[in-house]
C-alpha cells in the first residue's frame, strides 16, 4: 500500500504566506509540515510517497528529491491546471496501488494508521474515510451513520440542535483503486462534495470510523496556523522540537549568540545560527527561525518568523508572521502583521 499526499491547493486562507510556497510546505516548529507528516507516517512503515502538487512544485521537489534521505521513495504528480481533491486523486493514478491512503497534507495530526486499516479491511465498501470528533460541527460538514459504521449522509453546516453527530472528515482516506472509475477526468472535481455523495448514492460503500489522534487541526487559516504553534510549544502537539532544551520552555538550535541582557520568556524556540542583540525580550510563544537575526531592544511576543528573516533595533512585534527573509527596520511597530516572503518594512 502506498500513500498518496494532497499538497496542490492554493491555500488562499493562509496567503500572503502561501504566495510562494505550498501550505504544507509552512513550517511548524522550524521544519516544513510536510516533512513532519513524512516522517510519522514512515515510522509507520509507510515507505513509498506519492507526492500532488500543482502550485510551486518545485519547491517540494528541491527539498525532498526522491526521498533517498529519509529511507523513502517518493514520486511526484504534477498537475498543470487545479483538478481538485477528487480530481489530483484521478491523475496520480498510475502511481496507486490497488489499494492506497490518501492524507491532505495540510492538517496537522499523529494518526496511528493501523487501526484506520484494519477498520477498511472488515467491510466491504470502497472507502474508509477517517473521521474526527470535534466540540461544535456547525461550522463543518458532519456525517450521519448507520451502526456498522456506514455513511448514509453528509451534512453541510447543520444548525447546532440538528447535529446528527460531531463526527467530520478528517481528510484521511483508505481506498481501493475501483474508486477512481468514478471521478471524471481532467476537469476540476471534490472529493467532499462530489465523489463521496456519488459513491453513497451509487450504494458503494463509503464507512468512516474515528482516528486515534491525539491531535488533529487544519492549519488553513492563520489563527490556526498559529494556534498549531502554541500547542507545540505548550507541548500538547508533541512533534520532535529541534534544538536543545535551555530551561523550561526554551528550546534553542546551534551556534546561536544571545546578547547581554536579553530575555527569553518561555515558551520559545529559537532556530539554528539565532542572534539576538542585546537586551532583546523575546517571548513568551515566539518561533524564531533558523539564522534570523535580531537587533537590539527589539520585543517579540506571540509572533512566528521563518528561516532569515532580519529585525532590526527597537522593533515591536506582538502576533506576527512573517515568511522566509523578512526585513523589518528599526523602531516599527507591528501587530498581527503577517508578511509573505521577502517582504520587506524600511523607510
Ligand atoms: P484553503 O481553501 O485555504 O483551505 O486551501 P486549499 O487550497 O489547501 O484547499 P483545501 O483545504 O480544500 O485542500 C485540502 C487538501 O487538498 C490540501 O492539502 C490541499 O493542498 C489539497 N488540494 C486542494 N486542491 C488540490 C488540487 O487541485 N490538487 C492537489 N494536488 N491538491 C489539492
Amino acid at each position: 500500500m502506498n500513500v498518496l499526499l494532497l499538497a496542490g491547493g492554493l491555500g488562499p486562507r493562509l496567503r500572503p504566506l502561501t504566495e510562494t510556497v505550498p501550505k504544507p510546505m509552512a513550517p511548524v516548529g522550524n521544519r516544513p509540515w510536510l516533512e513532519h507528516l513524512i516522517i510519522h507516517l514512515k515510522n509507520q512503515g509507510i515507505k513509498r510517497f506519492v507526492i500532488a502538487l500543482k502550485h510551486y512544485p518545485e519547491v517540494v521537489q528541491r527539498y525532498f528529491g526522491t526521498g533517498d534521505q529519509w529511507g523513502i521513495k517518493i514520486q511526484y504528480a504534477i498537475e498543470t491546471s487545479l483538478l481538485g481533491t477528487a480530481g489530483a486523486i484521478k491523475h496520480a493514478e498510475p502511481y496507486l496501488d490497488d489499494r492506497f491512503l490518501v492524507v491532505n497534507a495540510d492538517i496537522i495530526h499523529d494518526i496511528d494508521i493501523l487501526p484506520l486499516l484494519e477498520f477498511h479491511n472488515q467491510h466491504d465498501g470502497l472507502v474508509t474515510i477517517g473521521l474526527t470528533e470535534v466540540e461544535d460541527p456547525s461550522h463543518y460538514g458532519v456525517v450521519e451513520q448507520d451502526e456498522s459504521g456506514r455513511i448514509l449522509r453528509f451534512i453541510e453546516k447543520p444548525p447546532k440542535d440538528e447535529v446528527p453527530s460531531n463526527r467530520i472528515n478528517a481528510g484521511i482516506y483508505v481506498m481501493d483503486k475501483e474508486v477512481l472509475q468514478y471521478i471524471p477526468k481532467d476537469r476540476e472535481v471534490s472529493i467532499e462534495r462530489e465523489t463521496f455523495p456519488l459513491l453513497i448514492r451509487e450504494g458503494m460503500g463509503v464507512y468512516g470510523s474515528v482516528i486515534s489522534s491525539r491531535y488533529w487541526k487544519d492549519m488553513g487559516t492563520r489563527d490556526r496556523y498559529r494556534q498549531v504553534h502554541w500547542d507545540l510549544l505548550d507541548r500538547t502537539l508533541n512533534l520532535p522540537m529541534p534544538g536543545n532544551p535551555r530551561g523550561k520552555g526554551i528550546w534553542m538550535g546551534e551556534d546561536c549568540e544571545i546578547g547581554p541582557g536579553a530575555l527569553l520568556v518561555p515558551p520559545v524556540l529559537i532556530g539554528n545560527g539565532v542572534k539576538i542583540g542585546e537586551r532583546s525580550i523575546i517571548g513568551p510563544y515566539a518561533v524564531i527561525g533558523d539564522h534570523s537575526t535580531i537587533g537590539k531592544q527589539v520585543r517579540c511576543a506571540e509572533t512566528i518568523m521563518w528561516d532569515h528573516c532580519s529585525v532590526q533595533d527597537g522593533s515591536v512585534l506582538n502576533h506576527c508572521i512573517f515568511g522566509s527573509k523578512t526585513l523589518i527596520g528599526t523602531h516599527y511597530v507591528l501587530h498581527e502583521a503577517v508578511i509573505s516572503r521577502n517582504g520587506v518594512m524600511q523607510a
